[in-house]
């Protein structure tokens, strides 16, 4: 057990790798046909200068592998030929009209939300700004943006400034084709706002407060850095039963947060496969918090088809606008934040989040299958892993209860599972129980004891398959009887000459 008073335990925060400080250095930014579609002029990039849109006409396209933008010639309202009515005009008076209309009904918003001064601003001033930047689409996002398909391992980048035009576009509900997930994106996630304004429960207007005020420092003062969308595929998963490799360093604490004390390391957001879950409806947990505080994550939605088992999407850049206090039910915005996270020489916060959705599971016994515990595996790999850095290069990951809260797995088993991808991928761990003393004691004494012993990746996989065939498959539909942490001191310590087997806590 742990004396009362004990927050963390495992190595010291301070000896884990963090960026900027580990990085090494980074190749020159360039487009890079079929990999990497860079939207700014890089030969001009310069600091606290606001980045220059490539190229500088619009490139208008209309197919089904790039973004169809509101600005497009092809953006027609489907009614038959002689009517075509250029929708830019279309846009451009649905956007007025949007703007004056919006569901944050002034008198509902005096009465119920924001003060007099308050909401004279919005519709005097900031509404009316961010129409102005959703109507600059076609200057500033003059390149076609690729749609990241399932399978392809491609990457975006572009100004923050870009960002903001697309996600006011958003806000207003412009883009295209996607008011109804039927259709041709029935396989991306929502991106118009629609839904954001619907109902006026007190989660929703939090959520709106989250939002107005990243466009109100947007449209104030505009961004002046870079933001990396990448889809990574994990193309050869590791062979975890013959794996050699020996456990990575662990700090484990039941206090701070992913975003707050994990900064500069690789962050985990507990994702939906269509990231950012239910940032734009209902959801309001781990995943879409991260989107509210930093809502440049949530242009992502807009080109990010549902990730595949085997698949990530990593966001380097993004910059934290919001504070919040709270959770779920209990979720406020707490005021503006003013981020201070160096920028890298892409001219990119160095905030790295990296989102991998966990598997939901209904049933207890489910997740210690093989099938489940591979996918598991290898998700948690294809978003640690970075195969061309040196390991003193890689920062450590940031972490928590992934896939424990609303997907349902267990704690312990998926400590376990992120500490075998980390170890693989040669990075250490930073976990953050969220207030559970209990699982920081526990992770930690498992991790102790697999590390004096030298028990390998490989091995630990083996009794985890073991755990499955002679517990778990026996159980119908019972819980174990016996703890996986239980099991493993007992298979280990069994196989130990007695006076060494040290039993440790059972979890
Ligand atoms: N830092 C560290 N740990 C946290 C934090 C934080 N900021 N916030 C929450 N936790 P959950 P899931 C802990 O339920 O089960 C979303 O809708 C806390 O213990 O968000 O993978 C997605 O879009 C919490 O219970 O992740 C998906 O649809 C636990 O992390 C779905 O939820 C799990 O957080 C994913 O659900």
């Amino acid at each position: 057990q742990t004396a009362p008073g004990v927050t963390w335990l495992g190595t010291p925060i301070g000896k884990l790798r963090r960026m900027p400080e580990c990085g090494g250095k980074l190749p020159p930014l360039k487009d890079v046909p079929d990999q990497h579609v860079v939207m700014i002029r890089t030969d001009l990039l310069e600091n606290c200068k606001v980045p220059i849109p490539y190229p500088a006409t619009f490139l208008d396209t209309w197919d089904d592998v790039h973004v169809k933008m509101p600005c497009s010639n092809g953006n027609l309202f489907p009614v038959d030929d002689e009517v075509k009515l250029e929708v830019f005009l279309i846009n451009r008076e649905a956007a007025v009209v949007y703007g004056k209309t919006t569901n944050i009904n002034r008198s509902l918003a005096v009465s119920k939300v924001l003060e007099r001064d308050a909401v004279e601003h919005l519709f005097d001033s900031l509404l009316p700004d961010m129409v102005q930047l959703a109507l600059r689409a076609s200057e500033l996002c003059t390149k076609p943006i690729p749609l990241l398909k399932r399978g392809m391992s491609h990457s975006i980048t572009m100004s923050q400034e870009q960002v903001a035009c697309l996600l006011a576009n958003a806000f207003f509900c412009t883009f295209p084709r996607r008011n109804s997930r039927k259709t041709e994106y029935c396989n991306y996630p929502d991106i118009n706002f629609i839904r954001l304004f619907e109902g006026s429960s007190s989660r929703k207007i939090e959520k709106l407060k989250t939002l107005m005020c990243y466009f109100k420092s947007v449209t104030e003062q505009k961004p002046t850095g870079l933001v990396t969308f990448s889809r990574q595929r994990l193309d050869k998963p590791p062979n975890w039963k013959s794996s050699p490799t020996l456990l990575t360093r662990l700090h484990i604490t039941c206090e701070g947060t992913i975003e707050d004390d994990g900064y500069g390391m690789l962050q985990v957001d507990f994702a939906n496969k269509f990231v950012g879950g239910g940032v734009i409806g209902a959801g309001l947990v781990q995943e879409e918090i991260r989107f509210l505080i930093n809502p440049e994550l949530i242009v992502s939605r807009l080109f990010t088809e549902a990730l595949d088992d085997n698949e990530c999407l990593i966001i380097t850049g993004s910059q934290q606008y919001s504070k919040y206090t709270g959770y779920s039910q209990t979720y406020k915005w707490a005021g503006c934040h003013h981020d201070t996270i160096p920028r890298d020489d892409w001219r990119r916060r160095c905030t790295e989040i990296v989102a991998i959705d966990a598997l939901q599971f209904r049933n207890f016994l489910e997740q210690f299958h093989p099938d489940k515990l591979n996918r598991e595996l290898n998700k948690a790999y294809c978003g640690f892993s970075h195969s061309e850095k040196e390991s003193q290069n890689l920062a450590a990951v940031a972490t928590g209860n992934w896939g424990c809260g609303v997907f349902g797995g267990d704690t312990r088993l998926k400590a376990l599972i992120q500490m075998l991808a980390a170890a693989e991928a040669g990075r250490d761990v930073a976990y953050f129980t969220f207030g559970d003393n209990q699982l920081m004691t526990d992770v930690h004494n498992m991790h102790s004891f697999l590390t004096q012993r030298n028990i390998s990746v490989g091995e630990v996989y083996d009794l985890l398959g073991q755990y499955y065939s002679s517990v778990c498959k026996n159980c119908l539909r019972r819980r174990p009887d016996i703890s996986l942490y239980s099991f493993i001191y007992g298979q280990v310590g069994s196989s130990e000459a007695p006076d060494e087997s040290i039993r440790g806590s059972a979890g």
